[in-house]
């Protein structure tokens, strides 16, 4: 598919609650396309900045490599190099990027910088992972999910663990899929109550569902595909020790997998802690497709960035 412009020409990717259902699927048809089509020049000579506040592999990697496959360049900018370590403000960086870039990416320790950063740049942004969404990650999940099982609607969906940016951001485009999403956390770790409401909000439009299940056993009975994350978050270190123990019963391992479907699917958006919110069994067992996973950040986040930079 070699097109011309899109709907999404210009706008940010801050969060799927910002897009439609029509404009999902578009974007999950290119990204197979690109999937079985990886090479073109149809963002030749266009530059993506890539902001990173936080480590990062998958993203990092991704955009930088899938900038390339399709002509253009990604610069990697750490924010302890960049003068906003020394006290440039985010808007002054979002005005100067602008001059120089055609997106801009942002991987930050807070959603109020993220849009900050989109309020005063000119150029489209990306979030790549925020406090509270981490949108490019729950779109490659989606299409690992249709790659696996052939359709989204109606396959049960279970996220065990963290209410954290990675189920957010899940549990919005699950819903506005007509998945069955369940939610099952310990107590004072559930997903935040208004990204709850919005999503179960989207899933009654989208004809899905949207559970809070504080019981992992009963949440996960019959499930199509397990999801699990960390238990600690990039920027909650010092929590580490006290959620070690507050998590302990949410581990995906073989018991709580054998509730699942017989041919169920794990995911997990990496990286992984192997014996705390997974065991090595199953993330490196049969039923595991992370890698799969992985690999496929790549082949949305170009679609994404195809549909918002414009392309020849
Ligand atoms: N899943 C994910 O975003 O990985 P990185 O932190 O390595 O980018
Ligand atoms: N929830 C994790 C995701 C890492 C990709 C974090 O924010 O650290």
């Amino acid at each position: 598919m070699y097109s011309t412009n899109s709907s999404m020409q210009g706008k940010h990717i801050l969060t799927w609650l910002d897009y439609s259902q029509s404009e999902v699927c578009q974007l999950l048809a290119q990204a197979q396309y690109i999937k079985e089509n990886p090479y073109n020049q149809s963002l030749k000579g266009k530059n993506l900045a890539m902001i990173f506040e936080k480590s990062s592999t998958r993203t990092r990697v991704s955009f930088e490599v899938g900038m390339g496959h399709m002509g253009g360049h990604a610069l990697y900018l750490n924010t302890k190099d960049i003068q906003v370590g020394r006290g440039e403000t985010i808007a002054d960086t979002a005005r100067v990027l602008s001059g120089y870039v055609d997106a801009i990416m942002f991987r930050t320790t807070s959603n109020e910088r993220l849009t900050e950063l989109a309020e005063h740049a000119t150029v489209p942004v990306i979030n790549g992972l925020c406090d509270i969404y981490h949108p490019c990650q729950a779109l490659a999940d989606v299409f690992t999910i249709l790659e696996l099982k052939g359709q989204l609607c109606g396959i049960k969906l279970v996220y065990i663990g963290d209410g954290n940016n990675v189920a957010h951001s899940l549990m919005i485009l699950a819903a506005m899929m007509g998945m069955e999403v369940v939610v099952s956390a310990p107590e004072g770790y559930e997903p935040d109550e208004e990204i709850t409401a919005k999503s179960k909000a989207l899933a009654e439009e989208y004809n899905g569902s949207v559970t809070i299940e504080p019981d992992p056993v009963q949440a996960v009975k019959d499930a199509d595909v397990v999801y699990t994350d960390v238990w600690t978050s990039m920027g909650q270190e010092e929590e580490a020790e006290q959620r070690l123990k507050d998590f302990q019963g949410y581990q995906v391992n073989k018991e709580l997998l054998s509730h699942a479907k017989p041919d169920a699917s794990f995911l997990h958006c990496l990286p992984a802690h192997r014996e705390e919110e997974v065991t090595a069994e199953i993330i490196d067992g049969p039923q595991s497709a992370v890698f799969q996973q992985a690999e496929n950040r790549m082949h949305v986040q170009k679609a994404i960035l195809q549909a918002i930079i414009g392309w020849r």
